[in-house]
């Protein structure tokens, strides 16, 4: 329900206004690394410091004009080389819509080649974010393509366990090693396509790990939930998965402490790290997940 409420005001161009404006005095740095490139460097430098591994995320979503998707596209690929070149553990996260997806999937199909070429020349791995159901079907085809051409070491996908069809994606495109991250999902979809109840997201979570485990691909456990990982750690003794075979994922800037103590405790961490100017959608997503996080923001604003 605040979800629903908060993703919906957020979308009023006023409200946008004010925090584009005034972005950073908002609190916003507590979810994003910076605006600039360097700024999210530094912050990676840290996170590797302290044994957590880092997914840089360039970002921005929904580019209907092709010239900035070419642009968006050279940096994206860009990344690859700057992070062999500092010696830092980290790949690198894409949404597709922001090379274009939605309105001319064929380019996009181009610059995420080009994008998984510069991966494969710095022996590291993209992966593509999944954004909302209308882009669901689109997001897998062109996943099916690149997976063919190179392979799954180098490119991975993300599914939502709040979507009713990530059973059957997770049965048709988990297989051969496949690497998954696994999320619950953070968009306002209709009640057609995803379950709303969060006793039922959070019960086909844990099918959906078990399934991927289960056809031997490679799960990156992405939840900042302690019952979940709680019970994927049990899954994983049980099935005997070994630690190479999965990986703990978090957002920027949330359950430090739990990154912190499953990274003491010998597990790959790693934290998806997003930096850019275009920092509006991701930021009031994750507003919408908690309410102690619009209370927080809520506090930022009064001040200033
Ligand atoms: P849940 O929402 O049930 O929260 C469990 C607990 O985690 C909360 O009680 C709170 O303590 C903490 N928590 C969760 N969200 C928080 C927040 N915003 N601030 C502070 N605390 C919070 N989604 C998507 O649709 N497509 C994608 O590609 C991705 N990619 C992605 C990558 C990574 C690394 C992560 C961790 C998440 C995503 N997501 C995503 C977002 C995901 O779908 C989901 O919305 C959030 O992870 C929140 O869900 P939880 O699993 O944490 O559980």
């Amino acid at each position: 329900m605040l979800r629903r409420s908060v993703l919906t005001v957020a979308e009023l161009a006023p409200v946008r206004w004010l925090f584009e404006k005034h972005g950073m005095k908002f609190g916003v740095d507590r979810f994003i690394a910076g605006e600039s490139l360097p700024e999210a460097l530094a912050q990676v430098k840290r996170l590797n410091e302290r044994g957590l591994l880092a997914t840089l995320d360039l970002l921005g979503e929904n580019v209907s004009d092709a010239r900035q998707a070419e642009q968006t596209a050279a940096a994206i690929a860009e990344l690859f080389p700057v992070i062999e070149r500092h010696g830092l553990r980290a790949n690198v996260s894409v949404k597709l819509t922001q090379l274009g997806l939605k309105t001319d999937p064929r380019l996009c199909l181009k610059l995420m080649e080009r994008i998984a070429s510069e991966a494969a020349a710095c022996r590291n791995f993209v992966r593509i974010d999944m954004e909302d159901s209308s882009v669901t079907q689109a997001t897998v085809d062109l996943f099916r393509q690149l997976r063919s051409g190179f392979g799954p070491e180098r490119i991975g996908l993300v599914l939502q366990s709040y979507l009713f069809r990530s059973e059957q994606d997770v049965r048709e495109i988990g297989t051969q090693g496949t690497n998954l991250r696994i999320v619950k999902g953070a968009y306002r979809e209709p009640p057609d396509v995803a379950y709303r109840r969060k006793r039922e997201v959070d019960a086909a979570y844990v099918r959906l790990v078990r399934a991927h485990l289960e056809q031997g691909g490679y799960a990156a456990v992405a939840t900042h939930d302690p019952r979940m990982i709680g019970s994927v750690l049990e899954l994983t003794e049980r099935l005997a998965v070994p630690r190479h075979r999965f990986e703990f994922q978090m957002l920027y800037g949330i359950a430090v402490d739990l990154q912190r103590s499953l990274a003491d405790a010998g597990y790959a961490v790693r934290v998806y790290t997003p930096f850019g100017r275009h920092w509006y959608p991701y930021f009031t997503r994750r507003i919408a997940e908690r309410p102690a996080n619009f209370w927080f923001v809520a506090k930022h604003l009064f001040r200033s």
